[in-house]
């Protein structure tokens, strides 16, 4: 079985606000685009990776931070992440993988057997996700004002990975009229079941500049 694991960075990180996008910025010495490769590699099952990146500068700079990985040549993303996600997809089409996950560069964290519990739910759903349940409470709300409150139970935070066997997520990227914040809720929009598998609060992703602090915060006990 071939699984390739695309490697989301062809974000601006606009809301983390730096100079460059996030997954070049460092953690405890090494960008944290590395850091997400490596933990995918090591937890085992995935053949090669894809990067897909803002631009040709973009490129040659993700595929020197990943020097030494299986890696293939990255690919131009697009204006959202779905675009991204297509194009990596669509640069795969022509030697299609069994298996592709979907990995954000931002999630420097990945808890070891994430990967390969994926990969058996496959065995009996096209896609897997893991995801946490929420603990805050929730509110709906407009103009500084509570509307009411959401009941949380059963509500999750999607995370990735997500794995899905190739040929149906090509085609619900295809198929695609309205645009997703996640590839699951593609295939979800085409009526297939996707596997909801525990998520981990220790995969994060850097979003805000306190994630980063948070994320070396976490690490710290490691360096001691
Ligand atoms: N991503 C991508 N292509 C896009 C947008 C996002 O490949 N057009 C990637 C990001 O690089 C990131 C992942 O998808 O690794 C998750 O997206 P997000 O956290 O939203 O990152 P950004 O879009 O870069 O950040 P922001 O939304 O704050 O601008
Ligand atoms: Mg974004």
């Amino acid at each position: 079985m071939r699984v390739i694991a695309l490697l989301m960075a062809a974000g601006s990180g606009s809301r983390f606000g730096a100079e460059r996008p996030k997954q070049y910025l460092t953690l405890a010495g090494r960008p944290i685009l590395r850091h997400a490769a490596e933990a995918l590699l090591t937890d085992g099952g995935v053949n090669a990776l894809l990067p897909v990146v803002a631009g040709p500068a973009e490129g040659q700079e993700a595929e020197a931070v990943l020097a030494g990985l299986p890696c293939l040549r990255a690919v131009q993303g697009g204006a959202t992440r779905q675009a991204s996600v297509r194009a990596g997809l669509e640069a795969l089409a022509s030697a299609p993988p069994d298996v592709v996950l979907v990995h954000d560069a931002a999630r420097p964290f990945l808890p070891a057997g994430t990967v390969p519990a994926l990969l058996r739910a496959l065995e009996e759903f096209p896609g897997a996700i893991p995801a946490q349940p929420v603990s805050d409470t929730l509110k709906a709300g407009a103009e500084g004002r509570i509307l009411r409150t959401v009941p949380r139970a059963g509500l999750f935070r999607a995370q990735t990975p997500q794995a899905f066997r190739f040929a149906p997520l090509l085609d619900a990227h295809r198929a695609a009229r309205e645009e997703a914040t996640d590839d699951a809720a593609l295939l979800e929009a085409a009526g297939l079941p996707v596997a909801l598998l525990p998520g981990s609060e220790s995969n994060l992703k850097v979003t805000y500049p306190e994630d980063l602090a948070r994320a070396e915060a976490s690490l710290l006990p490691r360096l001691l």
